[in-house]
């Protein structure tokens, strides 16, 4: 069952050394990243994420539509497990929310979703953009259908795609997150497990624009560190209260508090990183962001002058209203 298939426990190596440890890999010390390649030889291979990337460098791209199937479904009995590592949201309706199209051939399935973080506000995603951090980045992770399973689908090179958002400080709290950090409060201890209490819509819980996104091939960010993913991450930050992004620094792994979850960048090496722009780039960007409408400038100046004649009339106004009262008050 996909349900109990974690990417951490493939291979049987793995699964015996977890059980006899109580950490197989960790973020510091001396199971941390520098040392993971000992023992898990991918990691220290060329094509590994996470990667900073430079959007001067990136190609820019008009790739079909991504579909996404069952991303507005509410879905019951969601999991929320503790792993040790991080926190994993799993599923078990069928059939599972899918992603097709983008740069992608063929389906793929979800598997799980999980998020990263960093100690304070000021660092915590994987992928970082201009060497630009954000507190935190969710993974979603998909196996292409046709393997049948991600044990399968991870000796392929493109076995999974791996859907990343980016997190962004908000004074206002994101209402789909609450459902999220009220099941994380139940789950601090490590390897515990509880299903969400309402139905959970993936869509609820994305950034809006799902159209204009970075991607490149890379690797799994946590041993056995396989070079099987294409990744996607979406330009959009999804935006979270200070609040909500600390209840996740609560939870805990067997030596303490998961205080930091993420992987040092790594080489780019001969890789191109795509940035894809869909061909309604202009209309969609007017309704999204106006900063970036190309006769911003313009527009704006129009607007000033606009407004300085409206001052200068106000003003008059006033002047004259005043005048006639002066007036009165006189007679
Ligand atoms: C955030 O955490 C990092 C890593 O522990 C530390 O180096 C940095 O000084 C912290 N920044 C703030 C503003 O606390
Ligand atoms: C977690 O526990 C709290 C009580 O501490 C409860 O109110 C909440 O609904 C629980 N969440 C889930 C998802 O079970
Ligand atoms: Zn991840």
């Amino acid at each position: 069952m996909d349900l109990v298939v974690r990417i951490f426990l493939l291979v049987p190596v793995l699964i015996e050394s977890r059980l006899a440890s109580a950490e197989d890999f960790g973020y510091d010390g001396s199971i941390g990243p520098t040392y993971w390649g000992d023992r898990y030889q991918e990691c220290r291979g060329k094509h590994q994420s996470p990667i900073n990337i430079n959007v001067l460098r990136v190609k820019q791209v008009a790739l079909p539509d991504i579909s996404f199937v069952g991303f507005d479904d509410p879905i019951d009995n969601v999991h929320v497990t503790n792993n040790g590592h991080t926190v994993l949201i799993e599923v078990e309706n069928e059939p599972h929310p899918r992603v097709s199209g983008g740069p992608l051939e063929g389906n793929y399935v979800f598997s799980q979703m999980h998020f990263h973080w960093g100690d304070n506000d000021t660092l915590g995603s994987e992928d970082k953009i201009n060497h630009r951090s954000f507190p935190m980045e969710l993974h979603m992770v998909f196996y292409k259908e046709e393997y049948k399973t991600v044990k399968n689908a991870v000796t392929h090179a493109d076995g999974l795609t791996v859907l990343a958002f980016f997190y962004e400080l908000d004074r206002h709290q994101h209402p789909a997150y609450d459902d999220i950090t009220s099941a994380l409060g139940n789950v601090t201890d490590p390897h515990s497990s509880v299903v969400m209490k309402k139905p959970f819509s993936f869509l609820n819980i994305l950034p809006y624009d799902l159209r204009r996104y970075f991607t490149y091939r890379g690797s799994l960010t946590t041993p056995p560190c396989s070079e099987v993913v294409i990744w996607l991450d979406f330009e959009q930050p999804v935006r979270l209260t200070h609040d909500q992004i600390e209840v996740f620094r609560e939870l805990r792994s067997a030596s303490g508090k998961i205080r930091h979850n993420f992987r040092p960048i790594q080489p780019i090496g001969d890789r191109t990183v795509f940035y894809n722009i869909d061909s309604n780039y202009y209309t969609y960007n007017e309704i999204d962001d106006p900063d970036r409408e190309p006769e911003w400038p313009q527009k704006r100046k129009g607007r000033n002058s606009a407004s300085v004649t409206s001052s200068c009339i106000t003003l008059i106004i006033i002047i004259e209203v005043l005048i006639a009262y002066v007036d009165k008050i006189h007679y």
